[in-house]
């Protein structure tokens, strides 16, 4: 059995009185352990796409298998509750939280998941440890690099031990030196840790460090 699982997956807009299709009819199925890249021209249907696989929206039709579990008709607290136990994000802006410290950004959501406050600090420190921060733990987001402001967010992404990372456009804002360290990262997750890692690019260089390049063009898969 596949980890992911996307059967004819549709997704439309309401679109004044017609619908807007985006998706339309995916089929896709990923491995555990593997490591994806999904092009396509801006537009096409990645970031839905994306939403989808990452149980943050649903499909308006098709069917949506993850590690077996029918994802489709879950409800926005199973989505929730997936999302917590499987899935770490990781975006092209890093959406850290401003005023608090890496360590903190890196806890957070080891607070919604639950977790007591030293064990979470405990592995909030080990989780920047990985990802080469340990000298940063206390630098707010805007005392560090657009490269180390990624790998706190890629930190905060594995902090829960989440099997699957997807990553939107991840290196979109950063430099080409800051983006290899990104992508190196990347791999050594998936390579030592296991990850299955599904990551949004719009470069082919990026793309070339997944093992599988899945290309969308007008919200079909090529
Ligand atoms: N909530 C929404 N309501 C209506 N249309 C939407 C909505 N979200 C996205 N779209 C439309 O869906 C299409 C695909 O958007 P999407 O964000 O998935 O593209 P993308 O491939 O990620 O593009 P980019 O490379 O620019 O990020 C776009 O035409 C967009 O306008
Ligand atoms: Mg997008």
């Amino acid at each position: 059995m596949s980890l992911i699982e996307l059967k004819n997956i549709h997704k439309s807009y309401p679109l004044g009185d017609r619908e807007l299709e985006i998706l339309k009819g995916i089929d896709l199925q990923i491995e555990q352990g593997e490591f994806v890249a999904i092009m396509g021209p801006s537009g096409s249907g990645k970031s839905t796409l994306m939403n989808i696989l990452g149980c943050l929206d649903k499909p308006s039709r098709g069917q949506y298998l993850l590690d077996g579990r029918r994802v489709e008709n879950m409800t926005s607290d199973e989505l929730a509750e997936v999302r917590n136990q499987k899935i770490g994000f990781v975006f092209q802006g890093f959406n850290l939280l401003s005023r608090i410290s890496a360590l903190e950004n890196v806890e957070l959501p080891m607070v919604y998941a639950g977790v007591g406050e030293q064990e979470r600090t405990e592995r909030a420190k080990k989780a920047l440890e990985r990802v080469g921060l340990k000298n940063r733990m206390h630098h707010q987001p805007n005392q560090l690099s657009g490269g180390q402001q990624q790998r706190v967010a890629i930190a905060r992404a594995i902090v829960n031990d989440a099997p699957i990372i997807f990553a939107d456009e991840p290196t979109g804002n950063l430099d080409t030196k800051m983006s290899v360290e990104i992508m190196d990262l990347f791999t050594k997750l998936n390579r030592e840790l296991g990850r299955t890692i599904i990551l949004v690019t719009h470069e082919e260089d990026i793309a070339r460090y997944a093992q599988r390049i899945i290309r969308i063009v007008d919200g079909e898969k090529q």
